[in-house]
């Protein structure tokens, strides 16, 4: 596995480092006090020693190249909430780690699993692109011995995070306090043609797979921009040409179709653009398209009381410096709020860079988060 480049880091859903710093986790959560839990899908939780407490957390997975703050940020901020909370004989915090929250086997597998959205069997029959399954990776972790926790030992859950867009940043603001998170939709698509040589087969016998891709992309957006808002956004991030070689017109593309919108109708009417759109272009140029299992999660809205608590934290530390603001990103207080009440902080990502190498949130605005954090943790916890 490459190193991260920087402060990047390259630390997968169930990879020997994702392994390796849940076990780090564990001994840092033991160290604070707290009680480390792993579940069935490797979600790591430190518990407090009370019967209820707040739960706070984030990931610790990351992209196949990602920044060292998303889901990190999170995940050690609640970790040292919960510490000081503990030696000042504080409120009780509990911390999570959630298991592949950026999907190397689907969308936010862990905390899915966790909130009943996701069968475990299903989860399990999952595969990355190397066609490992969840079943398999999971397997992998020698830890995950124990139950699922009850999530009715939580009185809430707070997530403090990246925002991963531009919008505070420019600005110039500190804190956001997330109002809703956007839904998702997410499948392959498979378009088969016919394999054949580039120098010899004539433009007009072709049935090119990549051909078929780059007119789908046109019209998907044309169609698509015919219904987006300004929070609609798609994207294929993911394309496999076979066999990909230079003197091959190449017979089969696979590739990821994803898009988001805070509106499940919307989503839907984009699903419909999508699959008309791919079929129309197969039957066009005589090649078969295949659609895979669609993933996916509803928008969620966050809150409103704990919105309220995070609102006055940060008025108190940044005071006409935050604003309310949605969520592009996905976060597993998605998930967490099908169990509990649920809210999220954000911090300004530089640039708005995220999912990239180059990643980065200016420290000063690390530690007023960490401080509006802990002043709305201690309004709240039980
Ligand atoms: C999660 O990081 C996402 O894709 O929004
Ligand atoms: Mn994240
Ligand atoms: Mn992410």
């Amino acid at each position: 596995m490459r190193p991260g480049v920087g402060k990047g880091v390259v630390r997968p859903a169930c990879s020997e480092a994702d392994i390796a710093a849940r076990e780090w986790l564990a001994g840092q959560m033991a160290g604070a006090g707290l009680e480390p839990r792993y579940d069935p899908v490797g979600n790591l939780f430190g518990l407090a020693r009370a019967e209820r407490s707040l739960l706070v957390g984030s990931h610790t997975d990351s992209q196949p190249e990602g920044g060292w703050l998303d889901g990190a940020l999170g995940t050690i901020a609640g970790l040292e909430i919960a510490r000081a909370a503990r030696a000042a004989g504080g409120p009780p915090v509990s911390v999570v780690s959630f298991q592949d929250e950026e999907g190397r086997f689907g969308v936010t597998t862990g905390s899915s699993v966790w909130a009943g959205t996701l069968p475990l069997a299903d989860a399990d029959a999952r595969a990355d692109g190397d066609g490992v399954t969840f079943a398999g990776a999971r397997a992998r972790m020698a830890q995950l011995a124990g139950d699922f926790i009850d999530p009715g030992r939580f009185s809430g859950f707070l997530e403090m995070h990246i925002e991963q867009g531009p919008w505070l940043y420019e600005a110039g603001e500190a804190l956001g306090v997330v109002t809703d998170i956007v839904g998702i939709r997410d499948m392959e698509i498979t378009f088969e043609g016919d394999q054949n040589h580039a120098g010899t087969t004539p433009m007009h016998r072709r049935r090119d797979a990549f051909q078929a891709l780059a007119d789908f992309n046109a019209r998907i957006n044309a169609g698509l921009g015919e219904i987006a808002t300004p929070r609609t956004v798609w994207t294929i991030g993911q394309v496999v040409l076979h066999p990909g070689a230079h003197s091959i017109v190449p017979g089969r593309a696979v590739f990821s179709m994803q898009w988001r919108d805070d509106d499940a109708g919307r989503l839907d009417r984009m699903e419909a653009v999508i699959r008309d759109a791919a079929g129309a272009i197969a039957a066009e140029r005589g090649l078969v398209v295949r659609f895979g299992d669609m993933l996916g999660l509803e928008p969620v809205p966050m809150d409103t009381g704990l919105q309220a608590e995070l609102a006055a934290a940060a008025q108190e530390q940044a005071p006409g410096r935050w604003r309310h603001l949605p969520s592009g990103a996905l976060h597993d207080a998605a998930n967490a709020a099908r169990l509990m009440p649920a809210a999220m902080l954000f911090v300004p990502s530089i640039d708005g860079i995220s999912h990239a190498f180059a990643e980065d949130t200016d420290e000063a605005d690390l530690v007023t988060g960490l401080r509006a954090l802990a002043g709305a943790v201690s309004r709240l916890a039980p």
